[in-house]
């Protein structure tokens, strides 16, 4: 079986799939060569195995810990990758993944006091460093409050009974849930928080709140994943692009990067990193100014030829796309 894409090096081969939630699954990887990953960081998933459809997942597992690497995807309607490998991959198929990519791990955390913030499918990462933690910081005090919808949405359900956790439902909670979402009242109940490294992982807006509250509690060193970008509202006036192939013309703020320019309008981008990584976001600028803090997967041809990393150029001004 040949690789799709050399991002894409990395084939597995699925040793079993694990419902967690009703709609959350782990996939469960055996790679036969050494795959290096830090706890927390992601890898991109060729889907179906092409070279052109990458999605970028959480390795949910713990290198130096977990028997497997797993891959933990809630199931999106109409998501390609997600609705590919909780449906159709089966035990058995092999599974092409790039090298592990992301900063978010707590591997050279120096403080030995932490707390772990999740919501939702944001616990993958979550976890995989809690693991981590536990077995190559045993002395750290790691505090950790978990945010689901429902009570049966704890994904990991089993394995948080090893750990000091807070769960909080939004609904129907049941007893050892504190009701409804993450409070200003439940971080103050947390010991020494403003001493405390905080490391945040959930939807943007959750983030957002997170990032808000802990610095005014007085935390300093705060980390949240990245990877969950939000998705502007289309602008109305700012920068112009022209979108010669789909004859169309958008408006983004200045500052924006094409990539967010190209997702507040709706206008279709393939996308998985967005660090420069991946490639996913190719582009071809005909006319304009930009500068790009990214070329790496480009050839000079097509750097010449005006290909960008969507997630990576930075309009100066106009911009005419092919
Ligand atoms: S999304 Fe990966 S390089 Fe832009």
């Amino acid at each position: 079986m040949t690789m799709p894409t050399p991002q894409c090096p990395w084939r597995m081969q699925v040793h079993h799939i694990r419902q967690e939630t009703p709609d959350v699954w782990t996939i469960s990887l055996v790679c036969h060569d050494y795959y290096p990953y830090r706890a927390g960081q992601y890898a991109l998933v060729s889907i179906r195995n092409s070279a052109q459809t990458l999605r970028a997942y959480t390795l949910s597992s713990t290198p130096g810990v977990s028997e497997y690497i797993t891959l933990t995807v809630r199931r999106i309607e109409e998501g390609a990758g997600s609705q590919w490998l909780t449906r159709e991959v089966k035990r058995g198929d092999y599974v092409w993944l790039s090298d592990a990519q992301g900063e978010f791990t707590c591997d050279n955390e120096t403080n030995d006091k932490l707390l772990l913030l999740a919501a939702g499918c944001g616990v993958t990462p979550i976890m995989s460093m809690r693991r981590w933690l536990a077995k190559y910081r045993p002395q750290a005090d790691v505090q950790v409050i978990f945010n689901v919808r429902s009570p049966e949405d704890v994904i990991f359900a089993n394995e948080w009974r090893d750990y000091p956790i807070t769960l909080v439902a939004e609904n129907n909670a049941t007893a050892g849930f504190a009701v409804g979402r993450l409070s200003r009242e439940l971080l103050t109940q947390v010991p020494d928080l403003a001493a405390r490294t905080v490391m945040t992982c959930g939807p943007a807006a959750y983030m957002e709140w997170v990032e808000k509250e802990v610095k005014a509690l007085g935390v300093t060193r705060f980390f949240k994943e990245q990877f969950f970008t939000p998705v502007a509202e289309a602008a109305t006036s700012g920068l112009k692009f022209s979108k010669l192939s789909a004859m169309k013309t958008f408006y983004a703020p200045v500052g924006s990067t094409l990539l967010e320019a190209l997702e507040s309008n709706k206008v279709p981008v393939n996308v998985a990193c967005r660090a420069g990584v991946c490639g996913c976001c190719k582009t071809q600028v005909v006319s304009g100014e930009y500068s790009v803090s990214s070329t790496m997967t480009l050839t000079e041809q097509e750097i010449a030829d005006g290909y960008v990393l969507a997630c990576s150029c930075h309009p100066q001004g106009d911009l005419v796309l092919a």
